[in-house]
């Protein structure tokens, strides 16, 4: 990402804080379980706890763009987690195009050309390295 693009989603994400957090993971979740109902059932059925983990790790990811390096660790323990739950790479998709409606949704105006290509390159570098870690053999120490 350019220096730009980490301003960018920074700005942004600042924006949609301005939102109550939970009213904006509803707006996400229910836009995938809406286009992807399968994947509803991974989940589980109480999902307030969710709500607040989406947003703390968005929080944790935002403000640690400009050193991702020193997420790696932690994205990769989260994508074994990720393992776990069942997530496959074709899941990371639809995930995140309903982050990219839900931002759409939440900054109106604000999401502009550069703000969405921004987030795009975010997610998918941020997917890709969950997606990778997901397929490594386990670590045996
Ligand atoms: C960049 C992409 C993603 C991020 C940052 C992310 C983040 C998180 C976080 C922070 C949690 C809380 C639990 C934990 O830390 O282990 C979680 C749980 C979960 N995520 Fe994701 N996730 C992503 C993609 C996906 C995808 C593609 C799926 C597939 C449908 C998925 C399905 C789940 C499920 C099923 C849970 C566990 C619910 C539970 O049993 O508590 N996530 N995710």
């Amino acid at each position: 990402m350019t220096i730009q693009q980490i301003q960018l989603v920074k700005d942004s994400w600042a924006l949609v804080r301005t939102i109550e957090p939970e009213i904006v993971a509803n707006a996400f979740y229910n836009k995938l379980f809406t286009d992807h109902p399968s994947v509803r059932a991974m989940f589980p059925s109480d999902m307030k706890e969710q709500y607040r983990k989406l947003m703390t790790m968005l929080n944790v990811v935002i403000v640690n763009l400009h050193r991702l390096d020193s997420l790696a660790v932690d994205i990769a323990q989260l994508a074994r987690r990720h393992k776990e739950y069942g997530a496959q790479p074709a899941h990371f998709t639809a995930v995140g195009a309903a982050l990219l409606w839900t931002l759409e949704s939440g900054l109106g105006a604000s999401w502009t050309e550069p703000v969405k290509e921004a987030w795009v390159t975010c997610y998918t570098i941020i997917s890709n390295a969950m997606i990778e870690a997901m397929q490594e053999e386990p670590q045996l120490v």
